[in-house]
């Protein structure tokens, strides 16, 4: 059961304004549970596309966002892996497929709806830091520490660009970047829970910032700990 004296920081902003790996760092370091959110909307994404479901087809969508089974769990060298109906769909998940599926059923109400208490019940002690589009504005929105981060769309795409060359995919920067501003205009623009900053949120600008630089822009955010 969430309980709504849990300290939640919630850290919303577009595609590859580094919200995951601060959010993740944040958590272990405060030592506090993380929600993913996004990775909720992608196992959906990928459930659908394993049941052929049309994207389209709305009601089926529902049913599928709330049958799905999403699991996380940490491996052995401290990376999230992610379980959709028991099978681990990390690296699906990651796909732009993946992403292009989530951003378009994550437009839809009664498919938000139905993550809603799913994303709240990860609010358990010591404290959630939870990343996401909405997570300041519709999901915990008495969260006592709220950050909206962002970084130009030039560098999100060349971060993207550098981790799939890692990875040995071939992409043009400038393909990534089209595809980053078209799914910034969707998810900026959809009628439920568009992506936009909480009132009481403390925007920060990571463009030309180091991971560590922002992660202690954020710690200093929070109130002092005790004990
Ligand atoms: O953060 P991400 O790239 O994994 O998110 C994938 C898609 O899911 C993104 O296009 C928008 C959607 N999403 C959302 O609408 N609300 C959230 N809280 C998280 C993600």
């Amino acid at each position: 059961m969430a309980d709504a004296a849990v300290p939640v920081l919630t850290i919303d902003g577009p595609s590859g304004s580094g919200k995951g790996t601060i959010s993740l760092r944040v958590a272990r370091i405060l030592g506090w549970h993380y929600l993913d959110s996004g990775a909720l909307y992608r196992a959906v994404g990928v459930a659908a596309g394993w049941a052929d479901l049309d994207l389209g087809d709305a009601g089926a969508l529902v049913r599928c966002a709330f049958d799905t089974e999403i699991g996380f769990r940490e491996d052995e060298g401290g990376d999230l892996r992610v379980l959709v109906n028991g099978h681990d769909a990390t690296a699906e998940l990651r796909t732009e497929t993946a992403g292009a599926a989530a951003s378009a059923i994550a437009a839809i109400p009664e498919v938000r709806a139905a993550l809603k208490d799913r994303q709240r019940a990860f609010r358990r002690a010591p404290g959630l830091v939870a990343d996401g589009r909405d997570m300041g504005t519709v999901i915990f929105p008495d969260a006592g520490c709220k950050v909206f981060l962002t970084a130009s769309a030039e560098e999100r795409a060349e971060r993207r660009y550098n981790q799939l060359k890692d990875k040995g995919v071939s992409v043009t920067i400038d393909g990534l970047l089209r595809e980053i501003l078209a799914r910034d205009a969707r998810d900026a623009n959809r009628s439920v829970a568009p992506l936009r900053p909480a009132e009481d949120a403390v925007h920060i600008d990571t463009t030309g910032l180091g991971i560590d630089a922002v992660v202690e822009r954020v710690l200093a955010l929070l109130p002092p700990r005790t004990g």
